[in-house]
């Protein structure tokens, strides 16, 4: 299996089906000659509300309303690196944390105060993008999050510097890590690769009655990669071609844990939780825990509890796991047989994180991890009203660069040809015709992977047909939990089953590879009126 950006972080790529990026013309900072283990984790604040408003509809009933502005700043990402401009949510990256409860309604009114330049070069041939449109537009998408239309940060209804956009967040639905980013038009990459993210929990009673670890014992950890020039700042790739910038995947050389490089962490010995969200661009990482440096040792077990769309069933136990793009997932690690020693939380090439274990634990007491979670109902096959078979695919020129990307072969622009009935359950069948991994996300709708099959492509190509090679491959414990992005590996068909509930309306769904989806990897798609 292949997993594009897999090994990111100062390893080599696989050629071929990417647009390489231009040398940079100066040589960039060598993250990895940097000491490792000098700053503490970061830990953003939490959001907080202005005040109460009326609900939009309900007027009698006040909610939380919070403000939130886009701005320009700079951070340091490692003590020995020259302050970095970022652009963030409330100045700070990543932006402050939201923790609600399910069922509480809130407002925020996202304000965009960013500077008329971008950091970035602008792709202008990009659809969306063109030079006639402002260079700096935001538009705010809670990733996860069941909200209306209006809300949902539509990447079209990006509004200016000097604008603002107010989003109501109903948060009816499951306890879970969702994240909520930029999604302007084509310059989404662009956006984000500045800093433009943050983490959001929603809670509820079943959730509490667990008695998981809670803070300072439950930390949100935002993962992503970036390259540096040698000035402290963030570097974005080129292609070298003047008038079309765009690069095919961003692949950082250092991996930030809430925006610090190499970051330590003191714990106790006893059970933690984190809420671990990708936000990298393009970067799928195979999550371990290690004892020392060196990537011979064996790794050390730990228990996945969550995924993107909250608790699984039960507690999964294991030694690594792949993260791709806008994917989330949720730890329990017991430091408890580890006091007075370290652990290393690592990718495959890369350690990015330490945790230092104190001798003793302060007198908290750290309950049994619960055997049963939250029951999680497989939907099955039969309630499917339709299926639809769509297809992934990576459109080359002759030297086998990549030029877009496409879904179902069809543009952006091109009319709606998913239009799921409101409360009808679909099964969407994912064929992929790349020779990459793709995180496909789904606005709106929370799903259950159903199964990964392989097939013949070359047949496919030919005539259209599925030819499956072999049996579908058993789901991992840890993807039997409610997702809302799903990795869709090369010479397989990937197949997902979702209820189209809660609110009718124009949403998206895309490649989550941020590359991919501002260059046509994205369509727009409409739950109808039954
Ligand atoms: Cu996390 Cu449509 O995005
Ligand atoms: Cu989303
Ligand atoms: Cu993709």
């Amino acid at each position: 299996m292949y997993y594009a950006g897999l090994a990111a972080a100062g390893s080599v790529l696989r050629a071929g089906s990417m647009q390489r990026p231009q040398s940079p013309s100066e040589p960039l900072l060598d993250i990895r000659s940097l000491p490792k283990f000098v700053d503490p984790l970061p830990i953003p604040e939490r959001a907080k509300p202005v005040g109460l408003r009326p609900q939009r509809g309900n007027p009698k009933s006040k909610i939380p309303h919070y403000r939130i502005a886009m701005r320009q700043f700079e951070m340091q990402v490692h003590r020995d690196v020259k302050p970095t401009v970022f652009w963030g949510y409330d100045n700070s990256f990543p932006g402050p944390t939201f923790d609600v409860r399910g069922g509480e309604g809130l407002t925020v009114e996202w304000i965009n105060q960013l500077p008329q330049h971008h950091l970035f070069p602008i792709d202008h041939s990009l659809h969306g993008a063109e030079a006639d449109k402002p260079q700096v537009r935001t538009v705010v998408h809670l990733h996860g999050g069941r909200v209306g239309p209006e809300s949902d940060g539509y990447p079209e209804n990006w509004f200016a510097p000097g604008q603002s956009a107010t989003h109501f967040y109903p948060n009816k639905q499951d306890a879970a890590t969702l994240f909520y980013h930029d999604h302007a038009m084509g310059i989404t990459r662009l956006n984000t690769a500045a800093g433009l993210m943050g983490i959001y929990i929603i809670r509820d009673d079943g959730e509490d009655a667990l008695n998981l670890p809670r803070r300072p014992y439950e930390i949100p950890l935002m993962i992503c990669d970036r390259s540096f020039r040698q000035n402290g700042q963030i570097y974005y790739p080129v292609s070298g071609q003047p008038d079309k910038p765009w690069v095919s995947e961003y692949y950082g050389g250092g991996i930030l844990v809430n925006g610090k490089l190499f970051p330590y962490l003191d714990v106790e010995p006893r059970k933690y939780r984190f809420r671990v969200v990708n936000g990298s661009n393009g970067s799928f990482y195979l999550l371990a825990l290690a004892a020392d440096l060196s990537f011979t040792s064996p790794t050390q077990p730990f228990f996945q509890i969550g995924a993107d769309q909250g608790l699984l069933p039960a507690p999964a136990k294991l030694d690594q796991l792949i993260l791709g793009p806008g994917e989330r997932t949720d730890l329990l690690i017991d430091f408890a047989q580890w006091s007075g020693q370290q652990l290393y939380l690592r990718t495959s090439v890369a350690t990015i994180l330490q945790f230092r274990v104190a001798a003793n634990k302060s007198s908290v007491n750290s309950p049994d991890l619960p055997a049963v979670l939250r029951p999680v109902e497989r939907i099955p096959e039969t309630a499917a009203a339709k299926t639809r078979e769509l297809t992934i695919n990576d459109c080359q020129d002759r030297l086998g660069h990549s030029k877009m990307m496409l879904l179902n072969n069809m543009h952006w622009s091109m009319p709606i040809t998913e239009k799921p009935v409101l409360n009808s359950t679909e099964i969407w069948s994912f064929v992929n015709l790349t020779d990459d991994s793709h995180p496909i996300h789904l606005h709106l709708v929370r799903f259950q992977i159903l199964d990964r099959r392989p097939f013949d492509i070359a047949t496919y190509q030919l005539t259209g047909k599925i030819v499956f090679t072999g049996p579908a491959q058993p789901l991992a414990a840890n993807e039997l939990g409610w997702k809302d992005t799903v990795r869709i590996d090369p010479l397989a068909v990937t197949r997902i089953i979702a209820k189209f509930e809660s609110f009718t309306g124009r949403y998206v769904w895309h490649c989550h590879v941020l590359e991919h989806e501002d260059n046509e990897m994205m369509r727009p798609y409409e739950v109808i009126p039954a």
